[in-house]
């Protein structure tokens, strides 16, 4: 008799995403003359740039002829790419071995998966709000408890509030898996490396590992800010990171990640090495590598040309965070993130709760964000508005809250 994973069961209802489509599917319903402006997910909409377009297509073009053509390549990507993704961090002062950078088909995958190499008994911690993913694989994997008063009994949360500019104090006791993401979704917070810093020192003195979600290193304009953990000293001793060509190149589609687990990384009964192995030996076991193609768009991405255009890709999608940002600001509400970081985190006005904010943006202002609340407890009272969309869209959602939402 086949029995289903029972820890589904605790996952509390559907996934933030489908949730809120659900819920535009009947405003829409409702009213079909309506036109609905979309700020909630962080999807990419601006096209691919020309440098990244002929990398692809010298990737189709090696598939058209027997002399080039290959299938099944590394499972964990080819050499050219991770040698050049070591290249990049080197360019942040970290140095990394290609062996150390995995190839992938996006960090969501990678974030999800990563948690497999550990045991189901440690202790995680994570940032509140959060994304998802961290939450729900971990709860699916079995280290959670019961979903009970807006959080699952087992799971640490660190509270990133406006008191403490939204990046957490150390866990009280101890963790045995952190989550940290900057700069951060949702509260387009970036962490400064004096902040990792005690992240990375608080882990190495515990043998925690720190998985660090960098999926929007990309649009840190601030020079002072980390770019990557390992910019931090000792980070490669305790932290993964993962992170993705999905928002800095528009690959949302075309789908290629990476994640870092460098060979010096430990952990209670890991020396180093192991772990590096163990991603190895997940990876060959269960992925066959990311596209071919879309290793050559990637190799396009990192070629110096293609840095630029891809920068001009980010200054676009910055250019709406600005104006969402200035919007907002403008008839009275508080506004964070959105200056090194592609997501507006603002609190809901006259003390709304996060729904009831989503409901009254949708209904008022035809305006759909994603309410904070989804992202955990600490999330509940906020509201994120994506820069990811045409400027031209972004200006009409902005200029209809400002005019149609009643405050
Ligand atoms: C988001 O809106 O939080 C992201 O787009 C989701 C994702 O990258 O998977």
């Amino acid at each position: 008799m086949a029995r289903i994973n029972p820890n589904y069961g605790k996952l509390e209802a559907g996934y933030l995403f489908p949730e809120i489509g659900r819920r535009v599917r009947v405003f829409q319903e409702k009213n079909p003359s309506a036109r609905v402006m979309r700020l909630g997910i962080g999807n990419t909409t601006e096209p691919l740039t020309p440098t990244v377009i002929n990398g692809l297509r010298r990737g189709v073009d090696l598939l058209a002829d027997v002399a080039t053509y290959t299938g099944y390549g590394d499972e964990q990507g080819e050499m050219a790419l991770r040698e050049s993704l070591a290249r990049r961090y080197a360019r942040y002062g970290a140095s990394l071995e290609p062996d150390e950078v995995f190839v992938s088909d996006g960090a969501k995958p990678d974030s999800a998966n990563i948690q497999s190499i550990f045991g189901v008994d440690n202790a995680v911690a994570v940032q509140d709000p959060a994304y998802p993913v961290y939450v729900d694989t971990n709860v699916i994997a079995g280290r959670t408890g019961k979903w009970k008063d807006a959080r699952y009994e087992g799971l640490v949360y660190m509270p990133c509030t406006e008191e403490n500019g939204f990046f957490p104090d150390l866990p009280r006791g101890k963790v045995d898996l952190i989550y940290i993401c900057s700069p951060n979704n949702p509260t387009g917070s970036v962490a400064t490396k004096a902040q990792l810093k005690a992240f990375v020192d608080y882990a190495i003195a515990r043998r925690a590992v720190i998985i660090f979600d960098a999926a929007y290193a990309a649009f840190i304009s601030n020079p002072d800010l980390p770019r990557t953990i390992y910019e931090v000293e000792g980070a490669r001793r305790c932290a993964i990171e993962i992170n993705s060509l999905s928002k800095e190149a528009g690959f949302t589609g075309v789908r290629l990640g990476w994640a870092v687990v460098p060979k010096a990384l430990e952990c209670e009964d890991g020396k180093p090495g192991v772990l590096n192995r163990l991603w190895f030996r997940r990876q060959t076991t269960m992925f066959n590598g990311a596209s071919n193609i879309a290793q050559r768009g990637a190799l396009a991405v990192l070629s110096p040309e293609g840095q630029k255009e891809c920068q001009g890709l980010v200054g676009y999608y910055m250019n709406n965070a600005r104006v969402i940002r200035e919007g907002l600001e403008s008839v009275g509400l508080r506004c964070f993130g959105g200056v090194n970081a592609p997501y507006v985190w603002m609190k809901t006005p006259n003390g709304l709760s996060s729904w009831e904010c989503f409901d009254k943006m949708l209904e008022e202002a035809h305006v759909v964000g994603t309410p904070g609340s989804g992202f955990g407890p600490s999330g509940e009272g906020y509201f994120r508005l994506s820069a990811f969309g045409h400027a031209e869209d972004i200006e009409r959602a902005v200029a209809s809250i400002r005019e149609n939402l009643r405050l």
